[in-house]
């Protein structure tokens, strides 16, 4: 039984139930009014559901995703698909009961299928949360860069299983995390556990959220405390992204909804479309703050405009007069291009300068900004405004000697103060930008000669933005790269700037909608080689990246003349732990360990023989019983390496070699077996 409340006996305290902040608080307010104990009792019931609701995205997860591990023997116990099969996912996978040879031929004995199946037409899966190996294998270096300078990395691979190794190599080490992941059109845009999404799957939103949500929640890992991620994304799913980036990276960490408006359809009904967004969010925005970090972007079209005065400058004679006019004649056309930020600086002084009259009163009236300033002819105080001056004397002082004071013709005119363009160069992006897309898509076409990938992001796009956001010697990561925009934005924002920023590209090799009918239709099945040649990564993002950088073509003609980096590509491979020996196990993690250390100079290849090796940046010490002369070679370096991987089970043998070595290096254990460092996957995909 309830008890009306009375002043000795107030009514229970009801959680977040704040009279009249809504419809249901309203009506409740005037239960109360007729009956108070009957108000009591439903005020209890709606907190207790208000406790329960979760506000914010809900939606079906869905599980498992899977990956096709082709290298893999079909074996008793594993699951498979067939290799023809379109969709893959949970509902085609068979158990192998038992594997037996038919003369040449080898047959699997699947579970529920009554005829035996040739292994050949079948393919080992994994549904995720399951373990899997990741190793990394060399399949293609350009060396065209700085020894000292951070290769750029490509991995073709199954991004899931891709930021889960980088989660053990790159944890808090990622400076900006740019994506565009597929937009979920229904346009035989996106594959989900191996089939096209398509318009009609009802649960087409909820698989892109479960999809996305498991891929930024380990990417959100990777983020220095400084880091940012920039999230590329359309209408359709822009609304729910946001939604989950508010729950993954949280709500405090929102930066920005940036908007790309690209050229719209002048025919369309309502609006003129073509819009793009970018969410950015922080790894965590105080962190931001505290380090004062700001966002600032060279103005467009300030290089234009200092060249054209300076021609103007030159034409003139060093006249100030006449070089400001043939400088305003020049500016007039280029007033689009330019922008207003670079447009109203149209004077040159009499040192050649551009600058733009400024206002020199003071915003806001302070004692020590009143003071005299005598006029250069007349000797007399001119005339101050009201606030005072903007700057105080010392500061007056070096603007006069430095010429930047503009007098009137006597004191009766308050002066000026002469704003450099080259004092200006820099601005806060604006959130919304209108650029159209087609150049990247046209830029792509003229590397590879044909169309073979659709809508690209235009990578000058990108570099503004990167440039913007993330220090020069960042770490960028992409792991939906696609064809590779981002890795010659990174690359050429480096040659433009002598920046040493290092971009990681993860993609797989999806073959597009209409070629994979047309392999089908010949035969063909992911796997083959036929299939793999024409996937994204082999068929655009390498080729593109090997271009740009080369500066020649695929076919030997000439593109460009190439740029300073060096880019290493690498294939994710799943390893057998059945079937792998040690030392292919440590071929395989090597590259791992080299990007660990910062993916500079020498990677340690193959397990050394010796015990141990060093390079420049790491050393890895493989035998313990080895640690003595490892602890000399290193003790007798000037510069040792900053990065040690000591390979023992034992902790204790651990602690005895770390603490023998020089002060300031980084140790790192690893397990002996190699493969248990970095068995990944068994995290339960939520
Ligand atoms: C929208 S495109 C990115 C385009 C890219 N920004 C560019 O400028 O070329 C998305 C890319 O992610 C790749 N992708 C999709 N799902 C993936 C996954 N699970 N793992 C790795 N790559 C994936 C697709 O092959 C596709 O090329």
């Amino acid at each position: 039984m309830t008890e009306a409340p009375s002043p000795t006996n107030p009514a229970p305290k009801v959680v977040g139930n704040k009279p009249g902040s809504n419809v249901l608080d309203d009506a409740l307010a005037r239960v109360r009014a007729l009956d108070p104990a009957l108000a009591v009792t439903l005020a209890r019931e709606v907190d207790a559901i208000r406790e329960g609701r979760k506000f914010g995205l809900v939606f079906e997860k869905h599980l498992p995703e899977s990956v096709r591990l082709p290298e893999h023997p079909v074996k008793r116990g594993v699951k498979v698909v067939r290799r023809d099969s379109v969709h893959g996912g949970q509902e085609q996978t068979w158990r192998v009961l038992k594997v037996v040879s038919a003369g040449i031929e080898r047959l699997a004995y699947l579970a529920d299928v009554e005829e035996p199946v040739p292994v050949a037409d079948l393919v080992v899966v994994r549904d995720f949360g399951e373990p899997v190996y990741p190793g990394l294998k060399p399949i293609h270096r350009i060396e065209r860069g700085q020894p000292n300078v951070p290769c750029h990395v490509v991995i073709n691979g199954e991004n899931y299983h891709a930021l889960q190794a980088l989660k053990m190599t790159h944890r808090k080490a990622i400076d900006l995390i740019y994506i565009d992941p597929p937009y979920n059109t229904g346009n035989q845009s996106w594959i989900y556990s191996d089939r096209y999404i398509a318009d009609q799957d009802v649960f087409k939103h909820s698989k892109w959220l479960s999809f996305m949500e498991r891929r930024l929640t380990f990417a959100r890992d990777l983020l220095k405390d400084t880091g940012i991620i920039l999230v590329a994304i359309g209408d359709e799913e822009h609304h729910r992204l946001r939604m989950l980036m508010d729950q993954v990276f949280g709500p405090q960490n929102f930066i920005a909804n940036i908007v790309w408006q690209g050229s719209g359809k002048n025919d369309a009904r309502y609006t003129a479309g073509g819009v793009d967004y970018m969410l950015a969010y922080a790894r965590d925005e105080s962190t931001l703050a505290e380090n004062e970090v700001r966002w600032r972007v060279v103005k467009p079209g300030i290089d234009l405009a200092l060249e054209t005065a300076k021609k103007a400058w030159e034409e003139s004679g060093h006249d100030p007069s006449e070089a400001t006019k043939i400088y305003r004649a020049a500016l007039r056309p280029l007033r689009n291009v330019l922008g207003p930020a670079v447009f109203r600086y149209d004077q040159i002084d009499d040192q050649g300068r551009v600058f733009q009259a400024g206002d020199l009163s003071s915003p806001s009236p302070r004692e020590n900004l009143r003071y005299d300033l005598h006029h250069p002819k007349t000797g007399k105080p001119v005339r101050m405004p009201a606030n005072g001056w903007r700057l105080d004397p010392d500061a007056m002082e070096e603007r006069l000697k430095d010429n930047r004071i503009l007098f009137g013709p006597d004191e009766t005119t308050t002066p000026r103060i002469k704003r450099l363009l080259v004092d200006q160069a820099v601005q806060v992006p604006y959130a919304t930008f209108t650029t159209p897309r087609m150049p990247g898509s046209k830029r792509l076409e003229a590397i590879l000669g044909d169309k073979r990938f659709p809508f690209p992001k235009d990578h000058e796009v990108l570099m503004r933005w990167f440039s913007a956001i993330a220090p020069s010697d960042a770490v960028i990561l992409d792991f939906f790269g696609g064809s590779g925009s981002t890795t010659e934005a990174v690359a050429r924002l480096n040659a433009e700037d002598g920046g040493t920023r290092q971009s990681i590209l993860v993609t797989n090799n999806e073959v597009g909608a209409k070629d994979s009918k047309a392999l089908r239709a010949a035969g063909c099945s992911p796997g083959d080689p036929e299939w793999e040649a024409r996937g994204v990564c082999r068929y655009v993002t390498q080729p593109r990246i090997t271009t740009v950088v080369t500066g020649t073509r695929p076919d030997g003609s000439i593109y460009s003349n190439g740029l300073s980096a060096t880019v290493e590509f690498f294939d994710l491979t799943y390893l057998d732990p059945d079937r792998v020996s040690r030392a292919r196990d440590f071929e395989a993690i090597a590259p791992l360990l080299w990007m660990q250390a910062g993916a500079i100079g020498r990677c340690i290849s193959k397990e050394p023989s010796e015990g141990w090796a060093l390079s420049d940046r790491y050393a890895v010490l493989v035998d313990v019983d080895a640690s003595e002369s490892f602890v000399a070679a290193m003790s007798a370096l000037q510069k040792p390496p900053p990065l040690v991987f000591v390979v023992t089970d034992s902790p204790s043998d651990f602690e005895d070699v770390t603490g023998r070595l020089p002060r300031g290096i980084r140790t790192y254990r690893l397990y002996e077996s190699y493969l248990r460092n970095f068995e990944i996957n068994v995290e339960a995909a939520q």
